[in-house]
């Protein structure tokens, strides 16, 4: 393919209906505005505005490998009497191509194990949706020097062995916090993360390409994107204007 990076937008729970359907009109027609890019660009808005901004998608003359639409979830079963819960082939019934899975957000708020986020991505992937699936250390996690064996651990039981998708590395600490790894630390964590894929998936060449998340701004996005291994950024607050989420795009470029 032709990508190189991937950058992905999570909205998280933060835009209202027309703010979100506002910005994907503004990301989607900045993309058009721009030469083809070797960048493929996700937005994940929550659930309700999924199917508004598809619309706003087809209208542009995009390809969904320019830019494509994702979900913040999905539940672990196909289909069964869960109120409230939405499957990823619901998801994909609306166009949805991509699913942030295991984010922190869920694993704190809504007790969601490793267990369950492996039965998500084997859900997402049955419905032909693309996991990304969310890791990262707690802060003191990573200051008593667990760091290493909790990514092990969520990498080993979050991913199905022969796992086709994202992986997103994402310091619990750095999420909306203004604070990022140094470049030395975050090229050791991708080292590390790079070192630990291939012990727990099947395939020979493993290719799955690893995102870092965490306080992802324009500025910062050129120094991260340079950081050697890195397959893209996982954007939460930056992505929510039009204006930093295009210059990120175009650092990934
Ligand atoms: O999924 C996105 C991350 O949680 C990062 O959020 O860029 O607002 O720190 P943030």
């Amino acid at each position: 393919s032709t990508v190189s990076k991937y950058v992905i937008g999570n909205w998280k729970m933060q835009a209202r209906y027309d703010q979100g359907i506002q910005l994907a009109r503004d990301i989607a027609s900045g993309l058009a505005s721009l030469p083809p890019l070797p960048v493929q660009t996700v937005i994940c808005p929550s659930y309700t505005q999924l199917h508004g901004v598809h619309t706003v998608l087809e209208k542009d003359r995009l390809t969904p490998q320019q830019l494509a639409l994702g979900a913040q979830d999905c539940y672990p079963t196909p289909s069964g009497p869960f109120t409230g819960d939405i499957s990823a082939q619901m998801l994909a019934d609306l166009g949805v191509k991509y699913v942030i899975l295991g984010h922190s957000e869920r694993r704190q708020n809504h007790q969601e194990t490793d267990a369950i986020v492996r039965q998500k991505v084997k859900a997402a992937t049955a419905a032909g949706l693309v996991p990304v699936v969310c890791v990262g250390e707690h802060l003191t996690e990573r200051n008593e020097g667990r760091a290493a064996s909790v990514l092990a651990q969520q990498i080993e039981g979050s991913l199905t062995r022969d796992f086709k998708g994202l992986l997103a590395y994402e310091p619990v600490w750095a999420i909306g916090s203004g604070v990022m790894p140094s470049r030395k630390e975050l090229v050791h964590k991708i080292r590390l993360i790079q070192a630990l894929l291939p012990m727990h998936l099947m395939a020979d060449d493993v290719d799955t390409p690893i995102l870092y998340g965490g306080s992802v701004t324009s500025a910062q996005a050129l120094p991260i994107l340079s950081v050697p291994g890195l397959g893209g950024v996982l954007v939460g607050s930056a992505s929510l204007q039009a204006k930093s989420f295009l210059e990120i795009i175009k650092a990934a470029a």
